[in-house]
């Protein structure tokens, strides 16, 4: 599909330009911030409980526990076999996550929906075929530029949002792939993963377009796809911070703040 083409599909006939540099909201959990020395590879299941908000809850006590085995394959076959909360009774397959493993960008989405469980793959079904032309119309896929995966692996029962606590106990997965993928930039998609992720209880509209941190790393939030199939009017703002995934990614790291 050429990139006119996914401009349209995305609801995109204007030209938009970046807004200006940002600043973090007062008072919103920089992520990332507090995290212990050598808290880098642990894996879920050793996290004391979560409260609302989930503030820390990947920065610190999901990172207590024990080593999670180094590298991709162990890293999936972990996954595969997690039964380190209440989700994996319900799931079908677990879904990890996909894409160019040495990618500039890591999409976080919340969690695997019916399709993602029957495939093991994220963003399986139509909301996925909407964040695939996002990412066409910036110039890259999932197996090209971008890495795709969701704060939990496995799908919620009765379309539920994931809880704080099975954030907490998947926390160490998305750690892990974050430090094998090593992103220059993460863009959050949708309001549970960016408040699992940052904590808070922050809605998107107010957490996009301002440069988060976690994990060290540049953190963009954004709508999520399934909710612009909702709500079209919203694709705007997803490409107004679209533009923004792609001018942060054109920057050289000494340009960077
Ligand atoms: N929604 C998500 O956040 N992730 C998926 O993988 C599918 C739907």
């Amino acid at each position: 599909m050429n990139r006119l083409r996914q401009l349209n599909e995305l609801g995109i006939d204007t030209v938009w330009r970046l807004r200006g540099p940002s600043v973090a909201v007062p008072g919103l959990a920089a992520a990332g911030a507090g995290m212990p020395a050598g808290a880098d590879r642990v894996a879920p299941g050793a996290a004391a409980g979560a409260g609302a908000g989930a503030v820390a809850v990947l920065g610190e006590a999901a990172l207590r526990g024990v080593t999670v085995p180094s590298g991709w394959d162990a890293l999936e076959q972990g996954v595969a076999a997690c039964n380190a909360c209440g989700l994996c009774r319900s799931r079908n397959r677990a879904v990890p996550g996909r894409g160019d493993r040495s990618a500039a960008l890591m999409i976080v989405g919340d969690a695997p929906d019916a399709e993602e469980d029957a495939e093991g793959e994220p963003f399986a079904g139509q909301s996925g075929r909407l964040l695939d032309n996002m990412l066409g119309a910036i110039g890259l896929a999932r197996g090209a530029g971008a890495y795709v995966t969701n704060i939990v692996k496995c799908r919620p029962p009765a379309q539920r949002s994931p809880q704080a606590d099975e954030f907490v106990q998947c926390a160490a997965w998305l750690q892990a792939q974050v430090d094998l993928v090593s992103p220059r930039l993460i863009l959050v998609l949708g309001r549970s993963a960016a408040q699992g992720i940052l904590g808070g209880e922050a809605s998107v509209p107010l957490l996009r377009g301002q440069m988060h941190r976690w994990r060290d790393r540049p953190v963009l939030v954004s709508y999520h796809p399934t909710q612009l199939l909702h709500t079209p009017r919203d694709k705007a703002k997803a490409w107004e911070d679209l533009l923004r995934v792609r001018h942060e990614l054109s920057r050289q790291p000494s340009d960077r703040r």
